[in-house]
């Protein structure tokens, strides 16, 4: 009887091929929404110009900084390219970005950037260098231009105040100018999807596509200009940041969406908002996961009927735990130490069922994120008349690299649900930085010309 209950939570996880077809279609109808002028405003899935137009072509050069918020870690990073060998040298360093700075006010937050930018100059030996700086800012931003950047809203765990609506490139150098230390040329602001897209398109030409799974959820894709009615121009590609994590926020998703969906959606910062980065992404799996089996431990089924004040604690699954216990090299009795380290003391049976659980949701994320991904490269097929059609897709996140199934499961999706495709996934290495300095040197030389 007890197995019958916890079934029947897990079999809400389960999709069928019809529901994910259908998450395909809802997904293509967003998109051609985003593009459209009628119907942009109304879209979940914003569609946001970057105005890269192109992937770097091996004559970009020179010394950029470049900066990395929005994912796991924050970074300063030198990338050094020289033209000709597609050789990138990076030297990067890692801040902390305290919740109370990422919850606190603008000011504060672009101070602190400004703060570890200083601190790296210093290290690097490179202070009162005047370098053109990319930054790779993991927030939708409606742009008109690569460098300006008006913060859409925060999504995953951001909150600042008095951002939302302002160029965050302006905020960024009325920091450098309160702190007055030195100067830099911010010449692009890039999405997490765009620099990825062009770390692995530096290596790979058939790359037109960027992935991220990680803290978040999100694609960029190199799109027809004709079909971006938002920007002038016909001629030509535009990479497009779709913002997929918005899909579900009209209620498209709600057949799908489970209570416990609904719990985290509840609990979060942005309720309401990013239902489909929060049935796929690494902030939110963990929690979804919580929920579950804070349910069944209320049923009874679970760690003797005992809610600790441990599995009431938000954000205890981290990506890197569920990657862990579902790992299929790890024998029960290390998964139960896992539960152990994370204060959840559990029996045998517990652990098991544990597993099951994490399992169950990390699937169905992988299941919808393919079936995402699927929409976005039939599309490019229809759209480019083609029979078949060859791509790669530059990935990078926790959740993809650390997880050991997501990957799999994702490319099982996509191959199913289009068919007609043939999807390489391409990790990216390097992170989005290097791809936004080949983007600032793109902009740099463009910027030149003109003068
Ligand atoms: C990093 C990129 O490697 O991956 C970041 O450099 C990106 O730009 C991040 O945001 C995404 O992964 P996560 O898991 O850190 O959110
Ligand atoms: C969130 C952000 C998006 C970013 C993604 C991955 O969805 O809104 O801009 O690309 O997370 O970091």
């Amino acid at each position: 009887a007890q197995r019958k209950q916890i079934d029947k939570v897990l079999a809400l996880f389960q999709l069928t091929r019809e529901q994910l077809v259908g998450v395909r279609d809802k997904m293509r109808t967003e998109l051609e929404y985003g593009l459209k002028k009628e119907t942009h405003a109304l879209a979940t899935v914003k569609m946001l110009p970057t105005y890269v137009y192109g992937m770097p072509d091996g004559t970009e050069k020179g010394k950029f900084l470049a900066l990395d918020l929005g994912g796991t870690n924050f970074r300063v990073l030198l990338v050094k390219i020289r033209s000709g060998r597609r050789s990138v040298r990076m030297y990067n360093k890692i801040f902390a970005i305290p919740l109370e700075i990422m919850q606190g006010t603008g000011e504060e937050l672009f101070d602190h950037i400004v703060q570890c930018i200083a601190d790296f100059l210093d290290y690097m030996g490179l202070k009162g260098a005047r370098l053109p700086l990319g930054f790779t800012f993991s927030f939708p931003c409606r742009q008109t231009c690569i460098d300006k950047g008006t913060l859409v809203g925060w999504t995953k765990g951001f909150k600042a105040t008095d951002c939302e609506g302002e160029d965050v490139v302006d905020m960024l150098r009325e920091a450098i100018k309160r702190r007055n230390e030195f100067d830099l040329d911010i010449v692009a602001i890039v999405n997490d999807t765009v620099g990825t897209m062009m770390t692995c398109g530096y290596e790979d030409p058939n790359c037109e596509i960027g992935l991220i799974a990680g803290t978040g959820s999100n694609v960029c894709y190199m799109e027809e200009m004709r079909n971006i009615e938002l920007v002038e121009g016909d001629e030509g590609r535009m990479c497009i940041n779709t913002e997929w994590g918005g899909f579900g926020d009209n209620g498209c998703l709600d057949d799908i969406c489970t209570q416990y969906d609904k719990e985290v959606d509840e609990g979060s910062l942005n309720s309401g908002k990013q239902r489909y980065e929060k049935m796929t992404s690494g902030m939110y799996l963990g929690e979804i996961v919580r929920q579950i089996l804070i349910d069944l431990t209320r049923q009874g089924l679970l760690f003797r009927g005992q809610i600790s004040e441990r599995l009431r604690t938000r954000g205890i699954f981290e990506t890197k735990f569920l990657s862990q216990i579902e790992s299929d090299r790890l024998a029960l009795l290390q998964v139960r130490r896992i539960l152990q380290q994370l204060g959840l003391d559990s029996t045998c049976e517990d652990s098991i069922v544990v597993k099951e659980v994490c399992g169950a949701v990390s699937r169905r994320a992988a299941q919808l994120c393919g079936a995402g991904m699927a929409a976005i490269v039939e599309k490019r097929r229809q759209d480019q008349g083609l029979e078949h059609f060859k791509v790669t897709v530059g990935v990078d996140g926790t959740l993809y690299k650390l997880h050991p199934h997501f990957s799999r499961i994702l490319q099982e999706t996509v191959r199913e649900l289009a068919p007609r495709c043939d999807v390489t996934f391409m990790l990216s290495e390097d992170g989005s930085g290097k791809g936004a300095a080949l983007i600032t040197a793109v902009a740099k030389r463009l910027q030149q010309q003109r003068k």
